[in-house]
């Protein structure tokens, strides 16, 4: 694909693609701009460069029609603070209006779409709605790496249409990295894997068996890998229908020789909340009828003791429910663990950043992705159609 600085900007209308879907408080708050920060490189050199800046994100699901709760404008306010300029918000994602304001910006303008999803065609991947989109403008720039793997109008269908499609700097740095922690890495290379459900990281799981050299599981993920081992695991959440699942991914490690860790102690609860009764047991000693909550301090232990020779490291998902200060420290433990490692250390995946900040070691990581589902897919092995769609476009140009 074709990187932002290699096409000439100066002066030029660019559509800028960015992930601005930030979590808000219930006064619409944005309560972490992480997203936001990420894309100021790209904006910032654009601006420099004197273009003329149409930015546009979704926000949530509005279900292609206008909710108000789901607009922009606090986003706009964000970003004017962040970039020390006037930042524009649109009434609209297209139309007349919208045409109208495009067509009278200078350069060092920023103008902000509203919500993209406002319209059923960005969903759809509507290409009578990417054109429209496209309209005016001479460089679309995709920078929006956490919405990679939705096939959207403003994602897919605008490569179609726009005369020069570029990568922005962020989905660059977001390419790079995992291709160098996955296809390319300083070996050993181990994958500490957390989170909730093994639903939704199975074909992650399988697609590292092949690449990595440790697999350490932690989370409540991991109940349904113990149970399968026969332990008996009391209420705690477990995917019943995976236990199979879960056996073949521990042979398919032995088989490949893929070191495989599990939690050999954990922090069980009587119910799964902050005033919960709680202790730590062996893993052989979970009480009936009580929970795991988080990892113990042996399993941090070994799974830092995993670690330690690692070069590569790439996590995904917290170690139990950290949201809980009582279910905390096993996940904030690892985080310093980690943060101190010598290691490339990878990290993506929403709620595995938020820990990294709760922790304050978020600056020690290597790289923190901001993708949560397109992190996933990545690990899938997936190929994911907004990227897709600039190699696309670059081999149309070449050809
Ligand atoms: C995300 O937050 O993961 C992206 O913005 C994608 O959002 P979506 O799951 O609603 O498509």
């Amino acid at each position: 694909m074709k990187y932002l600085n290699e096409v000439d900007i100066k002066g030029k209308t660019l559509f800028i693609r960015v992930d601005f879907n930030v979590p808000l408080d219930r006064h619409r708050h944005i309560t972490d701009d992480t997203r936001i920060r990420a894309v100021l490189p790209t904006l910032n050199y654009c601006l420099e460069e004197e273009a003329k800046i149409v930015v546009a994100s979704h926000m949530g699901r509005p279900g292609g029609k206008r909710v108000e709760d789901l607009s922009m404008a606090p986003v706009a306010r964000r970003l004017a603070y962040r970039l020390h300029r006037k930042v524009k918000l649109a009434p609209d994602v297209v139309g007349p209006e919208v045409d109208e304001l495009k067509k009278s910006m200078e350069p060092g303008d920023v103008l902000l779409l509203e919500n993209l999803r406002f319209h059923p065609g960005e969903t759809q991947n509507d290409p009578e709605f990417a054109k429209e989109l496209m309209k005016g403008i001479d460089v679309y720039v995709n920078d929006a790496f956490a919405v990679a793997h939705r096939a959207h109008a403003s994602v897919e269908a605008v490569t179609r249409f726009a005369p020069v499609c570029v990568a922005g700097f962020l989905m660059r740095d977001e390419i790079l990295y995992f291709h160098k922690a996955m296809e390319d890495p300083a070996r050993p290379l181990a994958a500490l894997i957390g989170g909730a459900k093994v639903s939704s990281k199975l074909a992650a799981l399988v697609n590292l068996l092949k690449h990595v050299d440790k697999l350490i599981i932690g989370g409540a993920m991991a109940n349904t890998f113990l149970k399968a081992q026969g332990y008996s695991v009391g209420k705690s959440l477990v995917d019943d229908n995976l236990i199979d699942a879960a056996q073949e991914v521990m042979d398919s490690a032995r088989k490949k020789g893929v070191k495989f860790y599990l939690p050999v102690d954990v922090v069980v609860a009587d119910r799964l909340d902050p005033r919960a009764e709680t202790k730590i047991c062996p893993v052989q000693e979970v009480p009936d009828y009580w929970v795991i909550a988080d990892i113990g301090p042996a399993t941090v232990t070994l799974f830092s003791e995993a670690l330690q020779n690692a070069k590569t490291i790439i996590w995904n998902g917290p170690m139990g429910a950290f949201e809980f200060d009582a279910f905390s420290r096993g996940t904030m433990a690892m985080v310093h663990k980690v943060a101190d490692m010598y290691a490339l250390t990878i990290v993506g995946g929403g709620d595995t950043d938020v820990a990294l900040h709760k922790a304050g070691e978020f600056q020690k990581f290597s790289y923190v992705s901001t993708g949560g589902g397109a992190f996933i897919e990545l690990l899938e092995g997936k190929k994911l159609p907004g990227i897709e769609a600039l190699e696309k476009w670059a081999k149309r140009k070449r050809a």
